[in-house]
């Protein structure tokens, strides 16, 4: 095995420090119609038309779903010991609601015994943006049922693993899939425009402090966390307005989610838009809804992003001054690389007084991976990985309380909207054999964690 050095060791970091590795049910699992799975958004719209780049579809993606025994072996040899995935909501309940699939039921338990038996303990994610279609046709997250759907859903999943599993993480990245998926129309399940992304912010906020209650509820020993999508915001320019442009970025990228569950409400101040969901629900008296004392933040940065004022964009004013305008290192999805917005990140996440532990539950870096012959060499990503690290490790000796970084991800997979195109692995996979190769990457990972 070559040698590769880190500018650090892991006991730098510390002995508590939590090493692991994330992937995702739906772009990991495939098997998408096997043992009484139900069909999530995701599965309705990767078949339309022009959604995909690659045109490609999740059925098989890595086949963890029957290959979940080498690739577990797999994230244990290069070290780590944490495995966080997450549920397929439509495994477990495939209608989103009522009848339960016992054969979904039982192959979690055997993801979880293989887990346990070798020594990687589950993060467990409730949510990573696979909603049921069943809820989706009844208005998915822009309709209040769905918080009801969803504190069932997670009495289910924790009644039946709260004894094996103590980490669990309630959603994933909600800004990632309510602007994406109900403002933009990107990702499932392509709504457009305000009148569905505020109902749908607002359900998810319910959501996320509903779930965790449940989980509070039904086991004891849980320690619950939750994750957020955020970009270290730079104004362009220190002119007023660029100014003014990035508090209101800071608000809707960063702010929106969290602030509501640390029992601040929305940042409306900076983002006046988000009055119209006070407005609106002002009946409801949710506002002491929306807390919930979560035991760890999860952390998820890839990029910073540069905004400055924009008088044309409608509603909010702003846009984003693109990386290829200010020739700065990016990764093959054009997504900048920025140590220093990780710090940033963290700093500011670690000075709300509510956030009392910080976990990095994902990084990484897409690059143009090729294999030759039985090696891939991703030195870009092993340089990713160092300077984001480096920024870890030094929020850390500060006193950030951040305590664990977690990889993303262990095997390439079916990057969303990206398809197959985006390889974000420590292993590279081949998606006509599903043979698996051990990038320089993981090489890397397993030298830091075992060397
Ligand atoms: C995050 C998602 C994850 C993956 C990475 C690259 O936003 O949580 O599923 O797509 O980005």
């Amino acid at each position: 095995m070559q040698q590769f050095t880190a500018p650090f060791s892991r006991h730098d970091f510390g002995d508590d420090f939590q090493w692991g590795v994330t992937i995702s049910a739906f772009q990991n699992e495939g098997a998408h119609d096997k043992d009484g799975r139900g069909k999530s958004i995701w599965d309705t719209f990767a078949q339309r038309k022009g959604r995909i780049r690659d045109k490609s579809h999740a059925r098989i993606a890595t086949d963890f779903y029957h290959r979940y025994p080498q690739d577990l072996l797999l994230a244990r040899q290069l070290g780590f010991s944490v495995f966080r995935f997450s549920i397929s909501w439509t495994r477990i309940l495939p209608n989103g609601t009522g009848a339960i699939n016992p054969a979904g039921i039982a192959f979690y338990h055997r993801l979880i015994d293989a887990c346990l038996e070798l020594g990687l303990q589950p993060y467990v994610t409730l949510y990573h943006w696979d909603l049921p279609q069943a809820l989706e046709s009844r208005g998915g997250w822009c309709h209040r049922g769905v918080v009801f759907a969803f504190e069932e859903y997670v009495r289910i999943v924790v009644r039946e693993y709260g004894d094996k599993v103590k980490h669990w993480i309630v959603l994933n990245e909600p800004f990632g899939f309510t602007s994406l998926g109900y403002m933009l129309g990107v990702h499932a399940p392509g709504k457009f425009g305000l009148s569905y992304f505020l109902p749908a912010v607002h359900h998810v906020v319910l959501a996320q402090a509903a779930g965790a209650r449940v989980i509070r509820d039904e086991v004891k020993q849980a320690v619950i966390g939750t994750t957020y999508s955020c970009s270290h915001i730079v104004p362009y320019t220190q002119s007023e307005q660029d100014l003014q442009a990035a508090r209101k970025a800071d608000a809707l990228f960063n702010r929106m989610f969290l602030e509501p569950a640390l029992g601040m409400g929305y940042p409306v101040q900076d983002m006046p838009l988000l009055q119209r969901i006070e407005r609106r629900y002002a009946l409801w008296r949710d506002w002491d809804k929306m807390a919930f004392d979560f035991d760890f933040i999860g952390v998820q940065t890839y990029f910073p992003l540069v905004v400055r004022y924009n008088a044309f964009m409608p509603l909010i004013g702003i846009s984003e001054v693109k990386p290829r305008y200010r020739k700065v290192p990016v990764t093959a999805l054009g997504w900048e690389i920025s140590a220093s917005g990780m710090y940033a990140v963290l700093k500011q996440f670690a000075a709300y007084p509510g956030v009392r532990r910080i976990m990095v539950t994902e990084g990484g870096a897409a690059f143009h991976d090729q294999p030759n012959g039985a090696a891939v060499r991703d030195t870009a990503r092993i340089s990713y990985f160092q300077d984001y690290l480096g920024a870890v490790l030094q929020a850390r000796k500060e006193g950030v309380p951040v305590d664990g970084y977690f990889a993303w991800t262990l095997t390439d997979n079916w990057e969303w909207a990206e398809g197959y195109r985006a390889r974000f692995g420590l292993v590279y996979v081949d998606f006509n054999s599903q043979q698996r190769i051990i990038k320089d990457s993981g090489y890397w990972f397993k030298q830091l964690l075992t060397g």
